[in-house]
């Protein structure tokens, strides 16, 4: 089970309305949510909102973290460069649920201008109500961080 039950969302301007949609699904399941923004529709950048959203995840202070933007790739590119984070984007159900129980994934990442919203909150869903596996996982995951000195 995950440390606690804050999740952090977070897009640019091409997915504000859904990360709404996805925030009160999350918070339905019983998630404490934690919507960094944007809250206003004009362009933004983001790697900026990715980063954010990254740096909350592994200060501890969010348990997951979803993103989205337009096609839920850039946000996930940025989330990635933050040390500790395992970002995939999902636009299927069981990739979901599979970056949680294999890949230990503590961020996913949604394109809102590749699913639905319906499909959307099934994604998310599938990867908020995963538990990871561990055991050889757990192996595999250790390889992906960066050697310590
Ligand atoms: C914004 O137009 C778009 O580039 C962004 O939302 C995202 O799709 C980038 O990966």
């Amino acid at each position: 089970m995950t440390a606690n039950k804050r999740l952090v969302l977070s897009s640019d301007h091409a997915a504000i309305e859904l990360r709404r949609a996805v925030a009160q699904h999350a918070e339905s399941l019983g998630w404490e949510i934690v919507d960094i923004g944007p809250q206003t529709p004009e362009s933004t950048h983001y790697p900026l909102h990715g980063k954010a959203a990254a740096e909350r995840v592994v200060s501890g202070d969010c348990a997951l973290g979803i993103i989205l933007c337009g096609t839920g790739q850039g946000i996930m590119m940025a989330a990635n460069k933050v040390e500790g984070i395992r970002c995939g984007v999902c636009s299927d159900t069981f990739s979901a649920k599979m970056i949680r129980q294999h890949n230990d994934a503590n961020m996913l990442s949604i394109g809102a201008r590749v699913v639905g919203e319906g499909l959307a909150l099934e994604i998310a869903e599938a990867f908020l109500t995963a538990e990871f596996e561990g055991g050889r996982h757990a192996t595999r995951v250790a390889m992906i961080e960066p050697a310590q000195a």
